[in-house]
């Protein structure tokens, strides 16, 4: 990777947008990426203006990378005031906003975004929008490490100090 996308990265990570669980969501959205055990999990709310449904506000968790973190938080800045049809038409390099082209190892990392992005868009995962109102809501590391993701497993790691 280039200096100049990793000071850029670097730059997304320190002061990441848009973290955390957003409780009254409109929608979710969850992706995971077998190749790099990836997970990320994206929430939309939506508004009306001017007579459109539009995106107020997306919020994401992710585990991992500092790549998909970085387009995750762009991405959910950039697509505030979209309509959905409009988020949805957005290529996975326009996610990566500023960051701009990404190199080959790092496109699957945008992609996870895109991924998380679209199965909100499209209402994918209604039934865990309604459960997100309940005490029983799975959370991101719940779903990570539920028995449907079988190879899936989270180390915590222990600080040095
Ligand atoms: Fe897999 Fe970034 S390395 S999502």
């Amino acid at each position: 990777m280039n200096e100049d996308l990793q000071q850029k990265i670097s730059d997304a990570m320190r002061d990441p947008k848009n973290i955390g669980e957003m409780p009254n969501a409109d929608a979710i959205g969850t992706v995971g990426n077998a190749e790099c055990g990836e997970m990320l999990r994206m929430w939309i709310k939506y508004k009306e203006q001017g007579g459109k449904k539009v995106i107020d506000r997306a919020t994401f968790q992710s585990f991992g990378c500092e790549t998909a973190i970085a387009v995750a938080s762009l991405a959910t800045e950039l697509i505030r005031g979209k309509t959905p049809e409009e988020a949805l038409a957005m290529k996975t390099e326009e996610l990566s906003g500023e960051l701009g082209p990404l190199p080959p190892m790092k496109i699957h990392c945008a992609e996870l975004v895109e991924g998380a992005l679209r199965a909100a868009l499209q209402g994918k995962e209604q039934s865990a929008v309604s459960r997100a109102a309940g005490p029983q809501s799975p959370s991101l590391l719940d779903k990570f490490s539920s028995p449907q993701n079988p190879g899936a497993k989270i180390i915590f790691l222990k600080e040095n100090k």
